[in-house]
């Protein structure tokens, strides 16, 4: 049977094609929702209470740091000595005042590879990141940024 021959490896290749496609979905999902519990878990840091709010600014800011930082400065802020993107982890920058991260953020250092992320992200972004590096890795600032501190300083 011709017809059969030709046709069978256009079957397999769908099939595999789309179970993959279907397995990458379910993880994405996965990932991206938001679950109390494993919330609380992640950010157990020597017992701080954390308010439900600010359990999701910090999950969220894991999330975007990953997409957007993480390449650079390391999924566990270790940095990258390469292209000389600085650790985040143990940066006196996160615990010290808000203002100077904040303002590095917003307006990077484009001549040494760090972009401006003012037209980038938006306040609650921005907010979600800032707050997320300065309680990650043990850097545990207990502080929430808010969108408001990075409207002040947009300039
Ligand atoms: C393309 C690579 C790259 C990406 C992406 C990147 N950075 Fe950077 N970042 C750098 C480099 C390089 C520096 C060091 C600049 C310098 O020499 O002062 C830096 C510096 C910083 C600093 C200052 C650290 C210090 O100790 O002075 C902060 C804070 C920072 N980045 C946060 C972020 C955040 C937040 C994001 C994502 C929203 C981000 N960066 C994305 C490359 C990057």
């Amino acid at each position: 049977m011709p017809y059969f021959h030709v046709q069978k490896p256009v079957i397999i290749f769908v099939f595999i094609f789309s179970s993959l496609l279907i397995t990458s979905c379910q993880r994405d999902n996965s990932s991206h929702a938001f679950s109390m519990d494993k919330a609380k878990d992640n950010w157990n840091t020597n017992n701080h209470t954390w308010k439900e709010s600010q359990l999701k600014t910090l999950e969220y800011g894991h999330h975007l740091y990953q997409l957007n930082c993480g390449g650079c400065h390391g999924a566990k802020g270790q940095g990258q000595h390469l292209i000389g993107a600085p650790a985040l982890k143990n940066n006196s920058l996160m615990k010290g005042d808000p203002q100077q991260h904040i303002k590095i953020v917003l307006q990077g250092k484009p001549k040494r590879s760090m972009p401006a992320y003012k037209n980038i992200l938006n306040n609650k972004n921005l907010a979600a990141i800032i707050s997320y590096e300065r309680n990650a890795w043990g850097n545990n600032s207990y502080q929430i940024i808010k969108e408001s501190q990075i409207q002040q300083l947009r300039k």
